[in-house]
Order: C-alpha cells, then structure tokens, then sequence
C-alpha cells in the first residue's frame, strides 16, 4: 500500500535545481494549497507566503539570499514565507502558536513537492531584515524562510560539500534520543 512515508523517505533538502524548467502555476497553487490544509491551533492559519515563481518578486528574493545559498540563485521559484505572533493563538508558557503551525504548513508543502517530482528547500540563510524593508512589512512580520524550488537538474556547479550531501545518507539523532515511552528525552542537561 502506497502511504506518505514514501514522500517522507524521498524529501531531501537537495540543491541541484533545473534553472531553465519552470514549475507551471498550477503545480506552484496545488504546494501552496497543501500548505494551506494544514492544521493551525483555533484555526487560526496563521502562515503568509509571498510567492516568487516571476520577476520583479522573485528577483527580490534572489537578491536576498545569502552567499551560501548560491545554488538557489537557479531556483525557478523562490517563496517566501512569514507569520506574527498575534495572527495565532499566545498561550502561557511561551505557547506562541504562529511558528509552530506555519512551520506544519511548510512541511505539508515540502512533501506535496516531492510528490510533483521538485526539490523544495527551505532556507534561513537570507537577510530578514533588509527584506522585510524593501517588501514594506510592518516590524512584527516575521519572515522565517525562503524556500527554493524547482525540477531537480544539473549539479556541476555546486561546491564539494554540497555536492556530497546531494547523495549523502540521511543524517539523524537516533531516535531514542528525541523520542521516549518513559519520560521526555532531554537527559541530564
Ligand atoms: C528552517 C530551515 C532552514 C534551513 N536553512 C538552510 C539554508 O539556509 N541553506 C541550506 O543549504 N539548507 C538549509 N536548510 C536545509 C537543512 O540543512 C536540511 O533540511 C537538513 O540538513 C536535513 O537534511 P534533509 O532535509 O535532506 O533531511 C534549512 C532547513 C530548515 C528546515
């Protein structure tokens, strides 16, 4: 039986990106879409996407990206994705539910990307704050990543290192350590 372990396994955050394939809208609205169908605390569906798949606004987000996102300068499409604290619920004990359920909305997107065959790559290495300026976004927008994706294609230009993680094994914590039936794994600290 087909489940959604599979897109789960397949997602990697990969950067060799088809610059010169571009993603038809309707494949761009159904990941917007998946994102949208994510659970959010009351409803309060608090995630904001600003989506680059043409200039002026996706050379905007290009030229926010950090040096060591080169490899997303390719990306037929960057989004841009954001929320604020008071568009979702504030509970006690640091309950602010905004991030936590923008970031579900994300990972639904990731994975009806893989779904479509792209690479969809989030990123924090752009700058905030210069970009937040030229969008005119009020001071509490939070723009938490740009997301690169595209056709997977050519990956002679990545460096080394990206290179290598482009077929490395998944790297993860044994589960054990973030995942317990007896008490939160947390340790000593
Ligand atoms: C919030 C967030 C920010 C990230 N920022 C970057 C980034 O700026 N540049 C980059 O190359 N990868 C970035 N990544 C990708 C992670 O490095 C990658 O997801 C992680 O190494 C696990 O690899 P996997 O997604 O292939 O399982 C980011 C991922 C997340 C979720």
């Amino acid at each position: 039986m087909a489940t959604i372990m599979t897109e789960i396994q397949e997602r990697r955050a990969r950067r060799a990106l088809d610059e010169a394939k571009d993603v038809p809208r309707e494949v761009v609205d159904r990941l917007l879409n998946a994102a949208h169908m994510a659970a959010s605390c009351s409803n309060k569906q608090p995630w904001r996407f600003l989506v680059g798949d043409a200039d002026p606004v996706r050379q905007t987000l290009r030229d926010h990206l950090l040096g060591g996102n080169y490899w997303a300068q390719k990306a037929p499409v960057l989004m841009a994705v954001a929320t604020r604290v008071s568009d979702d619920a504030r509970l006690d004990e640091g309950r602010d539910y905004a991030p936590f359920d923008t970031g579900m909305a994300v990972a639904q997107l990731l994975l009806q990307a893989t779904h479509e065959g792209l690479i969809a790559h989030p990123m924090a290495g752009f700058k905030p704050g210069p970009l937040k300026k030229e969008l005119g976004l009020p001071e509490d927008v939070i723009i938490f990543a740009l997301i690169a994706v595209g056709y997977p294609g050519d990956e002679s230009h990545l460096s080394d290192k990206h290179l290598e993680s482009e077929h490395s094994e998944r790297d993860r914590k044994p589960l054990e350590e973030v995942a317990s039936r007896e008490a939160f794994p947390y340790g000593s600290e």
